[in-house]
Formats: C-alpha cells, sequence, structure tokens
C-alpha cells in the first residue's frame, strides 16, 4: 500500500527550469548543483532529468559514486575538492572534476598517479570558507603548472557570500576583486549561483553553477521563484486522517498553545516533524485541504498537524492536504517556520514515498 505522506517530485518541471536558466544566462554553461540528495528530491533522478547540464556539482564521494553507478557520464565536479589521499584516488577512479581550495590538495596532487584530474581553482574572493587568498592566484597557478596529475587548462571560481541580499555591496566588491585577480589569465571563470545569476547577470561569464533555483525555489528571501518563472519541483502532500468539531475556547496539540477562536472543525493531517515538516511553522502557516488555502493551528507534532478547516467546510477524512509545491510556494512556509526553504527540501525524511512520474 502507498504511504500517505508523499513527495511528489516533478521531472519536467526540473527540465523546463533548466531551460529558463539557460534563456536567462547566454552561451554560459551549466553546472547543475545537485549536492545532498538533489536538494532532498533525489539525486539520480534529479540528474536523469537535468541531462541537458553541462556538468553536476557535488559535495561528497558517495554522492558522486551514486552518478557513476547510475551511468551518468557527465562531469561531476567535487565542490569542496578532496580531503585526503583515499578521497583523491576515488576522485580519479570516478573521473570526477575536482576542485582544489587548500594548500594540502596541491601536495596529495604530488603524489597522485593516473590520467590528469580536471580541476577548478577556487579562489577567495571575501567569503572566507574556501578557497585560496586573491593574492595567491599567480603562485598557485605557477605550482600547479608543474604538476601532471593536473589537467589543463584549469578553470577558475570563486562564490558570493551575500548575493541573495541584492543591495549588499559586498557581492560587487567580491566580482570586481575576483576580476582584477584574474585578469589577464586565459582561463574560463565560474563566479555565480541562482541569486547571483539573477541579480548580477554581467557576472555569469564562462559557467554559472545554479542549485535551489533548478528546484524552483527562489533564492531570495523576499519572492518565490513563480516570479523568476520558475516551477515548483517537489509537492509534499498527506491525507486528513481526523475532522473534529471543537468548541470556542477548546485547545488543540502539545502545551495547548492554541485555542479555537470559535466553534468551528479542526482537521488532523498525517504529515510531522517525523517527516521533516517544520516543527517550528507557526498557527497560520499555509496549507492547501484539496484546493482551498486553510492554515495550520497548535504546535506541530511528530506524526501529525492539526488544521483550521474553516475555509474547507466540506472536507472529509482522506482528503489530500498539500503542505508545499504546486500551488503553494514553499518560500511562504519557510518564512512562516523562520527557515530557507533549502532547509526544508533538504529536510524530507526517509519515510515520505518519494514518487517520480
Ligand atoms: C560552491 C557552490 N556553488 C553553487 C551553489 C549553488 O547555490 P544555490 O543553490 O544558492 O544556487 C552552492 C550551494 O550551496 C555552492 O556551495
Amino acid at each position: 500500500m502507498s504511504r500517505s505522506t508523499r513527495a511528489l517530485i516533478n521531472t519536467q518541471a526540473l527540465s523546463d527550469n533548466l531551460e529558463t536558466i539557460r534563456g536567462l544566462t547566454g552561451d554560459a554553461r551549466i553546472m547543475a548543483v545537485i549536492k545532498a540528495n538533489g536538494y532532498g528530491h533525489g539525486i539520480v533522478q534529479v540528474a536523469r532529468a537535468l541531462r541537458a547540464a553541462d556538468a553536476y556539482g557535488v559535495a561528497r564521494v558517495d554522492e558522486a559514486r551514486a552518478l557513476r553507478q547510475a551511468g551518468i557520464e557527465k562531469p561531476v565536479v567535487m565542490l569542496e575538492g578532496f580531503q585526503d589521499a583515499e578521497e583523491l584516488k576515488s576522485v580519479g577512479e570516478l573521473s570526477l572534476d575536482a576542485v582544489l581550495h587548500h594548500g594540502k590538495q596541491l601536495a596529495l596532487l604530488e603524489d597522485h598517479e593516473g590520467k590528469p584530474l580536471r580541476c577548478w581553482l577556487k579562489l577567495d574572493s571575501g567569503m572566507h570558507r574556501l578557497g585560496f587568498p586573491l593574492a595567491q592566484t599567480q603562485g598557485v597557478l605557477g605550482r600547479l603548472e608543474q604538476l601532471d596529475s593536473v589537467a589543463k587548462p584549469l578553470i577558475l571560481m570563486t562564490h558570493l557570500a551575500c548575493a541573495d541580499d541584492r543591495h549588499n555591496p559586498m557581492t560587487k566588491h567580491q566580482i570586481h576583486d575576483f576580476a582584477q585577480a584574474v585578469d589577464g589569465l586565459d582561463l574560463e571563470r565560474c563566479v555565480v549561483n541562482s541569486a547571483g545569476l539573477l541579480a548580477f547577470p554581467d557576472a555569469c561569464l564562462d559557467w554559472v553553477r545554479p542549485g535551489i533555483m533548478l528546484y524552483g525555489i527562489s533564492p531570495f528571501p523576499d519572492d518565490t521563484g513563480l516570479d523568476h518563472g520558475l516551477k515548483p519541483v517537489m509537492t509534499l502532500e498527506s491525507t486528513l486522517i481526523a475532522i473534529n468539531q471543537l468548541r470556542k475556547d477548546e485547545p488543540v496539540g502539545y502545551g495547548a498553545t492554541w485555542r479555537a477562536p470559535e466553534d468551528m472543525l479542526v482537521g488532523v493531517a498525517a504529515i510531522g516533524y517525523g517527516d521533516g515538516y517544520p516543527r517550528h511553522a507557526r498557527s497560520g502557516t499555509p496549507v492547501l485541504v484539496n484546493t482551498q488555502r486553510c492554515s495550520i493551528v497548535g504546535r506541530v507534532s511528530m506524526d501529525m498537524v492539526s488544521l483550521d478547516l474553516r475555509n474547507a467546510v466540506d472536507a472529509n477524512v482522506g482528503d489530500r492536504v498539500v503542505l508545499w509545491g504546486e500551488g503553494l510556494p514553499i518560500e511562504e512556509i519557510a518564512r512562516h517556520a523562520d527557515m530557507i526553504p533549502y532547509e526544508l527540501v533538504c529536510g524530507v525524511t526517509p519515510r515520505v514515498e518519494f514518487v517520480y512520474p
């Protein structure tokens, strides 16, 4: 029997979103960022739906291995590179691209044998997370030039810290400082994530690295993917398992934190934080019951959440409840839970059935 709590994954929307990105970025090549299990959507299914991408970006060897085992031969970029000799060996065996961001990796490459690896040199233009300082660009390139284990030419990259905040001056500084540091080098460049791609189109250059947009979600805190012509990919749904008639002032759920403002129907949907629905979603967070917009009331529990059914008085036990996705932007849910949509999609737990067309 199929489980009632399901994540429906619209793979057509994934490829449509990729097309939309192509339309925005012209000739730039696209590294589709599909780390963290394809942002929680299922890495292999996502990669297949995004077969028109030019490369995939992942964070862990296991993610890359899953792609290779599924027969995917396209370039797969390890966004954090390799951490030790064993990982470097796997990078070689799986024919992965490595991001180089740290001196220790160069030392490991000196001892590496086998086919030269395609490498991306990551420069730190101000985020101070991963990357060589911009001032070291020439020196590191000189060292890499000597290494037979590194395929030439390399690709240069950097990462933006604040691109989702359109008015933050830091992004312009990062773009400018990176451009200066690599000026005159005849190498391809890659700077932008989703927010950078949308807010700073001049920085799209040779490669772009969108992640969240592919899943139909806006990288900005104040709009939705629909505002950028994107289609939601994940729809999280469950069913109503009870409907109760409450009298005015009767409480609902753990802690009795919410009380009925009038005599009313309260429903119970079979989804909770055990499925990845956020426990901190506030009363008033929207849901769809059938197609009616309703809202949650009281605390979210592990397996259930209660719903104000005043907008869906004809609802029946067994009816469909949509928690986010088609018809209900996930960005709205994230705002009600003081989260970002990235956390919501990555947090759906394995007990939820994932359904692909
Ligand atoms: C290095 C790098 N590039 C690109 C991305 C994609 O970012 P976004 O999902 O915001 O488009 C990420 C995601 O965190 C990243 O770490």
